[in-house]
């Protein structure tokens, strides 16, 4: 099937099998909530993309990935979907996706729309007919309803825990108004659990991904895509209480990486493959190593996978030489590529997390109470170099929205500003997700720093980031900006995504230096300056003077 002029739109030599755009590309997550609001009420929209994508063009750019912004009753920020295949109203009309759509295409981004396949919202029309049909109906076998245990069914069907806190199952009131059966929610109660065992489930999905495609999408990113199928017989599960809040990152959960998952996927690419340009499928799957990851993107089920492995490790050389190594050899066993990913919309800024000062488990987040909270200046510059060592790994690169701008996590939210289910469903114990999502600064002067035209901002924005706004940092050599494009632009012109990663000894065991083509990266996470090696420099994280690479700062180097 054929989008029109898509294929005129993109780099011909881009689709050339082993050269598809997806094992190279540097793909910009767009949290839209959170990007820019055009209506004025806080709340950013598809609009707001469209009216920015000059910006992210000149940023340099291959795609965009937008969070879901399908009609949702923004329980989970639009992670819990009520309809997949419309717009909701909060975020514009399904017009302005094909707007938004056909003006990136234009500018020659594609754009991956978010698939949130686990669950629905409580409030889709499936789950609604469910409750009312009844145990044993057709409408509730496309969920996991099951009868509670104990003498009149009053203990939920197993010991499962929400990933979010609190227990995974709820309970129902029955037509007859008595106490009926439960349905399982891995994450908050709103988000019921399909029953992937059921072919309608399957079929529906189909439908869906056929739906975006024929509008012309580039592929999807696939939410928890590790978790759709159950171990039969839902058996009672503790996981360990250090456990990833995500989830996933222990073995033999049986809500987790269960075989079964990959059929799906196979399924999908099957379908996929049926469209023009190279579609692709990215997997949300948070687990424990690249190998285990890399099962994701075995030759038929998807294309790419994010690399959590490699968003966890440390600030420490022998770690992210280690994670680099696992990762080229785990992707490239199974033909795909490595991915690179250091933030997203569900973990603590990279510009703050590599700086914090005490133990911080994924998804508990950062507030007014929490100990040992980052040291600014040290996490921006890290960030600086963490990102400028990213950018130069072979494979495919995710930014997420205001890390070009250097954002670190609000780390000081008012509790009731709070809109994180993590935070009510664990009573204030995780403060969650909340402080990596607001809404971007644009301008330092207007109000909500430029997010929306009447200053109003779903969260409160730091006063503290009018100096990182990014009309600020425009035109400033030095900027974080200024450094994330050298950097893009420098990379597409090396053509680092399609090199080959090979490491330079002889420097001290802090460093980490490796050659992607004619670039030479240098990094120095140890905290004595060492010299500079040779070379001319295209880019550097920090300001370069004496012939020295300070502590936390990396370089690339044409190589002399
Ligand atoms: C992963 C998403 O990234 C996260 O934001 C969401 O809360 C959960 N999946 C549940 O959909």
């Amino acid at each position: 099937m054929t989008t029109p002029d898509l294929a005129e739109r993109f780099d011909p030599l881009s689709s050339r099998r082993g050269a598809e755009w997806w094992r190279t590309a540097v793909i910009y997550q767009i949290y839209p909530r959170s990007f820019a609001d055009s209506s004025g009420d806080g709340i950013g929209d598809l609009p707001g993309v469209t009216a920015h994508l000059d910006d992210l063009s000149d940023l340099g750019v291959d795609a965009l990935w937008l969070s879901p912004f399908q009609r949702s009753p923004q329980k989970d920020a639009g992670y819990d979907v009520a309809d997949y295949c419309d717009v909701d109203p909060i975020f514009g009309t399904l017009a302005d996706f094909d707007d938004m759509l056909e003006h990136a295409h234009g500018r020659g981004i594609r754009v991956i729309v978010d698939l949130v396949p686990n669950h629905s919202s409580d409030q889709h029309e499936w789950f609604q007919a469910a409750l009312s049909a009844g145990p044993g109906s057709r409408e509730r076998a496309r969920y996991l309803f099951r009868e509670g245990k104990g003498r009149r069914g009053e203990l939920p069907p197993n010991n499962w825990e929400s990933v979010f806190g609190g227990p995974a199952w709820t309970r129902v009131i029955e037509a007859d108004g008595t106490p009926g059966q439960w349905y399982l929610h891995l994450f908050d109660t709103s988000q019921p659990d399909f029953d992937w065992s059921n072919e309608e489930v399957r079929e529906e999905f189909r439908r869906i991904l056929r739906f975006w495609l024929d509008r012309g999408v580039d592929g999807f990113r696939v939410d928890v895509a590790h978790g759709l199928v159950k171990a039969a017989g839902l058996p009672d599960y503790t996981p360990p209480a250090d456990a990833a809040s995500m989830g996933g990152e222990e073995d033999d959960v049986p809500y987790w990486g269960q075989p079964g998952v990959h059929d799906v996927y196979r399924d999908w690419h099957g379908i996929l493959a049926e469209y023009d340009g190279d579609r692709a499928l990215c997997a949300e799957a948070w687990r424990p190593t690249p190998d285990d990851t890399a099962l994701w993107v075995r030759p038929d089920e998807m294309h790419q996978a994010f690399n959590f492995p490699y968003l966890t490790t440390e600030w420490d050389a022998a770690e992210l030489r280690t994670v680099i190594d696992e990762s080229l050899r785990a992707f490239s066993a199974v033909g795909a590529p490595s991915t690179w990913v250091l933030s997203n919309h569900d973990v603590v800024r990279h510009a703050s997390r590599l700086a914090l000062t005490a133990e911080n488990p994924q998804g508990h987040g950062i507030g007014p109470l929490s100990a040992g909270k980052p040291i600014a200046a040290l996490g921006l510059r890290r960030a600086r170099a963490a990102s400028t060592v990213m950018l130069a790994l072979p494979g495919s690169a995710y930014i997420f929205q205001g890390e070009e701008l250097g954002l670190p996590e609000a780390v000081d939210l008012p509790d009731d500003a709070r809109q994180d289910p993590t935070w009510f469903r664990t009573a204030g114990e995780r403060y969650g997700r909340d402080g990596c999502r607001v809404p971007v600064p644009w301008s330092s002067t207007e109000p909500a720093f430029g997010f929306s035209p009447t200053g109003e901002s779903w969260l409160p924005q730091p006063a503290s980031w009018a100096v990182l706004a990014r009309d600020l940092q425009q035109d400033d050599s030095a900027s974080t900006l200024s450094l994330y494009r050298t950097l893009l632009a420098a990379r597409r012109a090396h053509r680092l995504g399609a090199g080959a990663l090979e490491w330079i000894g002889g420097f001290p065991s802090d460093v980490l230096a490796f050659r992607n083509g004619n670039v030479t990266v240098v990094a120095n996470i140890g905290d004595a300056a060492i010299p500079l090696p040779q070379g001319n420099v295209i880019a550097a994280s920090e300001p370069l003077d004496g012939g020295e690479l300070p502590a936390d700062t990396a370089v690339w180097l044409e190589n002399a």
